[in-house]
């Protein structure tokens, strides 16, 4: 990867700090932030300057040191928990350093390190069971952005693509370019540049049209939470993509670490999703793209059910959703 790693930690528990890279800057600005207290942790995970479900299980565990060298308690770590709802992968990171740490920052930082090693396996491993599903010649299309700037390691939906460059194979990725936030324009096609692939940028509205043109042979999207049964929350317009693919007979696939399954939901009903502010589709860049007359619904994830999702990509294999319940006991 030839970027600086989107989330670390650098020196001790007691005064040492996190260091993420302000993603709402880029593709613009590459800039560096230091965190060494609470507020701005929870206030850089709502911001989406850290953002991606593994990427926030990475900063909610180094967070979770912070809240505890602060004296924060049970409080803090609620709060930093709750600050974004869907990716599980946050609240499972701050309630593993919580249950492991006792309230020991020092045994915190070494439990956050870990999840962030892990992190850095787990993807590579994604990457290696992923990437033989994309041939020579293929057009992978994928939608936000699930690649190193949304993980601790080389990304999960980017994973397999990452790989599959390795292996010398040559293809093209679409990129959706992923209103409202636009991390498929700003990030994905960011990252996959800066890393020699061959990515071209699409509005989200033309998914349809290229699979109709036969420029596209496989969808791999990230996601946020998947359910028992296999039905996967993802960034909003996901889910219009799996149907996409199914109407053009192209498969769709997951790809996901098993910290973003949920074991406990049975179905995609009961994932949260997040509601974002209305100010994202009024404005964009600073300039207005709707009137403060009009109202707006501005859900930041749907939920794909797992019907149109032809595998999930996981550390452990490319799995069937009949295979789930299985792997999650
Ligand atoms: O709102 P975001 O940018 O955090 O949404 C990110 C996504 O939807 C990703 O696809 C998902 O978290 C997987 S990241 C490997």
């Amino acid at each position: 990867m030839t970027l600086p790693p989107t989330v670390e930690w650098q020196g001790d528990a007691q005064t040492g700090r996190m260091v993420i890279i302000e993603q709402t800057l880029l593709p613009d600005e590459l800039k560096l932030v230091e965190l060494t207290e609470l507020d701005p942790v929870i206030d850089a995970i709502s911001r989406l300057a850290v953002r991606g479900a593994p990427a926030l299980g990475v900063a909610g565990a180094f967070g979770a040191v912070i809240a505890l060298r602060s004296g924060l308690g049970d409080a803090g770590l609620e709060r930093l928990a709750d600050a974004r709802p869907t990716a599980v992968n946050l609240r499972w990171a701050v309630e593993r350093v919580k249950r492991v740490a006792e309230g020991d920052p020092e045994r915190a930082l070494a439990e956050a390190k870990a999840i962030h090693e892990d992190d850095i396996r787990t993807c590579r491993a994604i990457g290696e069971h992923g990437a033989g599903l994309i041939e020579d010649g293929f057009g992978v299309l994928t939608h936000c952005n699930a690649g190193a700037l949304a993980t601790g390691g080389m990304g999960t939906a980017l994973a397999p693509m990452y790989v599959a460059f390795e292996q010398g194979r040559k293809f093209r990725v679409f990129a959706d370019e992923t209103r409202p936030l636009l991390q498929g324009a700003r990030l994905t096609s960011f990252e996959l540049a800066e890393n020699g692939i061959d990515v071209t940028v699409i509005a989200d509205s033309m998914s349809a049209v290229v699979m109709r043109e036969g420029k596209v042979n496989l969808v791999i999207t990230g996601a946020d939470r998947v359910a028992a049964n296999g039905d996967a929350a993802n960034k909003i317009g996901t889910y219009g993509v799996a149907l996409h693919a199914k109407t053009h007979g192209l498969p769709f696939y997951i790809a996901a670490p098993k910290s973003t399954f949920d074991a406990s939901l049975a179905d995609g009903g009961g994932i949260p999703i997040e509601e974002r502010k209305p100010e994202e589709l009024r404005m964009l860049k600073g300039s207005r793209t709707a009137p403060d007359s009009a109202k707006v619904y501005n859900p930041a994830f749907d939920v794909t059910p797992a019907g149109l999702i032809a595998g999930y990509i996981t550390e452990d294999g490319i799995l069937k959703a009949s295979e789930l319940a299985d792997w999650l006991k």
